[in-house]
This record gives structure tokens, C-alpha cells and sequence, in this order.
């Protein structure tokens, strides 16, 4: 799609119908499809309708309240901007449209240049996101590797890991925090060696049974011991000129560690209860989110094994370190639940972009992949927006200060402004000072502030955040 051919709707809900033919002259311009109404509930229909991507709300409509129309329409759609205007300026009235998912309150009578200036702002900003979202899909085919999605320097590095040592490995280590992917990283070590139409065997050494493991890995001949009726092979022997993926090596018993080790070595094992060494070739893959030196320190993990393993090593990366590949991984998994649930769910609105942003990701991609999924399988419009996601992402609450007793100092209140501005503008400094009349230095003497707080100063301010 081209530029000029994204064309965006706006709404006009005032109830003079003066007023309508006013700003429709005022606002027209390329790109721009303006519908108007004097009817609210007419003007709600259109919203569900036509999907507009701008409303400006007139607050005091004669048949109905415009701050519930606004909820309404933000319940509708949370991706829509809707501007108020009103007559009758008033500072609570201000507080509760934005609180209430307003984009912006303006007095009348509008100052028509400006209001146009910001509309044909929305318009450039809307085809930016929508030129990046496209970008992002592109990108998401482009930049994968067998389902590991990335785009970032240190993803990249993986993907070369794997493309180098997948074709020569005899064992591979991939190393990494909880939900970085190292299952992934496996499956595609083996789909790119050139066993990969051969067995992939996994082993998860954590729920190995202390008794039963041997039996498990190396097979077992009849009456070997009580309850052993049969001859049994073992997983290496199954997975014979094929690949044996040992997650959570980092777990395995001290006794089935030695006995691995000379698996590694000699590429032979021996059924329990027969005295037959028979050749096995396998290439082996260990995983583990553990870290191996502090086992080997504390004495439950043997240095030969790991030297053994830890010969081609491959260190997955914590999201935190690359949150570049945030908006990618936000659309692979939006793609694969909207899909999954058969919704169509288009995106994320900037709120909620922020907060995802914002987030540390203890669980890496794992966590970001339950976030998105719980909110697409939630969301009732096409957006997922800050309300879908989870508590633990709304650090500090936004506007908080309306709500309770505490008397804030205006720094104190300027900090919290400036947090919400960020927010919206999706961290974006530049456009943040702009918006705020200040200059980028002030800004990020304001953000140090912030970050760098007092030590009496109180606890609920914005002090922990790092925009
Ligand atoms: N780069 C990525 N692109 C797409 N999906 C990913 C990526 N990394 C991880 N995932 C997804 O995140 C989830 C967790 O990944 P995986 O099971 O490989 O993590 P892990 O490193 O083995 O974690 P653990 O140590 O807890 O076992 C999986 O559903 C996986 O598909
Ligand atoms: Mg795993």
C-alpha cells in the first residue's frame, strides 16, 4: 500500500450543526475523509461502523453526556484517538476525559490552525505506524530462524551460531536464563544437521527418575531386575544416527552425569543387566538455564562432563538486552494467536506498547509470549490496549495523583505529567518534549530526576521507572 493511499476517517460528533460545517472546512485535506453528525447515537453507530481513527467529541451535547459517549466509544475501540472540545472549560471535567481514554481537551473556540497542525501531525504519525507495522511483518519472514524470531545484534549472532555449528556438531551446549528459547535453538541445531530426518530425542533430565534413569538412557534385557519382564531400549539406542536433546542437563543425577560422560566418549552404551557394549551414534544437545561453573563449585555437577559439553556453547541472550526485538516478537505473537483464536486483532495501542516496553522480562520471551496470548484471547476489539495487560506491567499508575489524599509538590506532579506524556508518545523523547513545551536537555534532567530519586521522597512517585 502506498502512502497517499491510506486514508484516514474523522469523526465529528457536535450537536450545532453550525460548528460541523465549520471544522469540516477548517480540517479538510489530502488524506483525510471527514463524516460529521449532530446525533450521538448516530455518531456511535459510525464509530462501530467505520471504524474512525480520529473523533472529536463535542462535551456538551444536548441529548447526551459526550464523557459517556467517550467511554463508549473508547470501549468500542481503544485505538481511537477522540479529542474533546467543549464550551466551558473546566479542570475536573479535563482530568476525567483523559482519565477516561481522551487524546485531548481543547477549549472552544478551537484554534482552527493548530487543531489542523495536530490532525495532519496524526495523519503522518498514523502512516508511520502503519508503514512500521507493515515493515514489522516483512521483517518478522525476514528476520527468523526455524521460529526464532529477531532481529537484534546479539539474535543475529545466534542465528550464526546455529548456522555454523549445526552441520558439524557431535555435542552442542546452549546456555541461557528461563524462556530465552533454548528448546528452539535445538530443534534447529537438529532440523539443520544433516541428521535432521532422523530421530530427535528429548530427555528431560530434571524429571528423571534417580532409580529408573539408567534404564530410561541405556536400555534394560529381561529380568535385569524386579519388574523388568522384557528387553527395553533406551533412548540413546532409539535415537541411533539421529540427535538426543538433554534438557536441563543441569539436573541430572551425579551417577547418570559419569555415566553420560563415557557415552560422549566412547559412543557406546551397555544395557542394564547385559554385558554387551553396542556402538551408538548420536549427536547430543544439552540445555540448561542452571549455571554449570556454580554447580561444578558446589560439587552436583562434574567439570570433565561440562568441559566435555561446553566445547560449542551457545549463550542465549535475556530479552531485557534486546529490546529491539520487541515490536518484532509483539507482531509474531499477535499474528499467532489472532490466528489461533480467529480474532482480528490489528495491533497495540501506544499505551500498551509503552508498558511492554518498560517491562524487564524475567521470564524473557516465554512471559511475553503468555502476556500477548492472555490479551488476545481476552481483548473484545481489534487493539489490545495498557487494560489487557496484566497488573504487573502497570508499574506506576498513570494519574494517580487525582485519586488519592496525598498532597503532591508541582515537581512532584510535573514528574508524574512527564511519565504520562512518555507513555503515550511510546518513550519517544523528542516528540515528549515537544509536546511538553520543554527542551530535550530539560527532559533529561527531569528523567534523571526521576531516576535518581531523593532518599526521603515519598513511595508511589514515578521514581522506580526507567523510561
Ligand atoms: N526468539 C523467539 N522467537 C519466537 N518465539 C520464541 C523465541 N524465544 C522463545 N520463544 C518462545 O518462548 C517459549 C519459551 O521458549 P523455550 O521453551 O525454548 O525456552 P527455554 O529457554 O527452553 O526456557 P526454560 O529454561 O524455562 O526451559 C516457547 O513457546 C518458544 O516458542
Ligand atoms: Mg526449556
Amino acid at each position: 500500500m502506498s502512502d497517499s493511499e491510506i486514508v484516514l476517517k474523522l469523526l465529528v460528533i457536535d450537536d450545532e450543526a453550525l460548528n460541523l460545517g465549520l471544522i469540516k472546512l477548517a480540517l479538510e485535506q489530502p488524506g483525510l475523509d471527514i463524516v460529521t453528525t449532530t446525533d450521538p447515537d448516530e455518531g456511535l453507530a459510525m464509530v462501530r461502523e467505520k471504524r474512525p481513527e480520529i473523533v472529536l467529541l463535542d462535551l456538551m451535547l444536548s441529548q447526551r453526556s459526550g464523557m459517556d459517549l467517550l467511554e463508549e466509544i473508547v470501549a468500542c475501540d481503544p485505538g481511537t484517538e477522540v479529542i474533546m472540545m467543549t464550551g466551558y472549560y473546566s479542570a475536573e471535567s479535563a482530568v476525567e476525559a483523559i482519565r477516561k481514554g481522551a487524546a485531548d481537551y481543547l477549549t472552544k473556540p478551537l484554534d482552527v490552525s493548530a487543531l489542523r497542525m495536530r490532525i495532519s501531525r496524526m495523519i503522518s504519525e498514523h502512516r508511520s505506524r502503519k508503514f512500521t507495522t507493515q515493515l514489522d511483518q516483512q521483517m518478522v519472514d525476514t528476520f527468523q530462524l526455524d521460529g526464532i524470531v529477531g532481529r537484534s545484534p546479539l539474535i543475529l549472532d545466534v542465528f550464526s551460531a546455529i548456522r555454523r555449528v549445526a552441520p558439524h556438531f557431535r555435542t552442542a551446549l546452549i546456555t541461557g536464563d528461563t524462556g530465552t528459547g533454548k528448546e528452539l535453538v535445538a530443534h534447529a541445531l537438529h532440523r539443520r544437521s544433516p541428521v535432521s530426518d532422523k530421530t530427535f530425542a528429548v530427555c528431560n533430565c530434571a524429571a528423571l527418575v534417580e532409580t529408573l534413569f539408567e534404564s530410561e538412557l541405556f536400555g534394560h534385557v529381561r529380568g535385569a531386575f524386579t519388574g523388568a519382564t522384557q528387553d527395553k531400549v533406551g533412548l540413546f539406542e532409539y535415537a541411533h544416527q539421529g540427535t538426543v536433546f538433554l534438557d536441563e542437563i543441569g539436573d541430572m543425577p551425579l551417577a547418570g552425569q559419569a555415566k553420560l560422560l563415557r557415552v560422549l566418549q566412547n559412543q557406546e552404551v551397555q544395557r542394564v543387566g547385559s554385558t554387551a557394549v553396542r556402538k551408538v551414534d548420536v549427536r547430543f544437545i544439552a540445555a540448561t538455564n542452571k549455571d554449570l561453573r556454580s554447580l561444578i563449585r558446589e560439587r552436583t555437577f562434574r567439570e570433565d562432563l561440562y568441559y566435555r559439553l561446553s566445547m560449542l556453547e551457545i549463550k542465549l541472550p535475556n530479552l531485557v538486552d534486546r529490546k529491539e526485538d520487541l515490536p518484532l516478537l509483539q507482531r509474531y505473537f499477535i499474528e499467532k494467536f489472532a490466528t489461533q483464536y480467529d480474532k482480528p486483532i490489528r495491533g497495540l495501542t501506544r499505551r500498551a506498547q509503552a508498558l511492554l516496553g518498560r517491562h524487564d522480562w524475567p521470564g524473557n520471551v516465554r512471559e511475553l509470549e503468555n502476556i500477548i496470548g492472555k490479551a488476545c484471547m481476552m481483548v473484545e476489539g481489534t487493539v489490545i490496549d495498557a487494560k489487557d495487560l496484566p497488573p504487573h506491567l502497570h508499574k506506576t499508575p498513570v494519574l494517580t495523583h487525582l485519586d488519592d489524599d496525598k498532597l503532591l509538590s508541582m515537581e512532584e506532579v510535573g514528574q508524574r505529567h512527564l511519565v504520562r506524556v512518555l507513555e503515550r508518545m511510546g518513550g519517544d523523547k523528542s516528540r515528549s518534549a515537544e509536546v511538553l513545551g520543554i527542551s530535550r536537555t530539560t527532559l533529561y534532567s527531569m528523567l534523571a530526576k526521576i531516576d535518581s530519586p531523593q532518599k526521603d521522597q515519598p513511595t508511589g512517585t514515578p521514581a522506580t521507572r526507567s523510561a
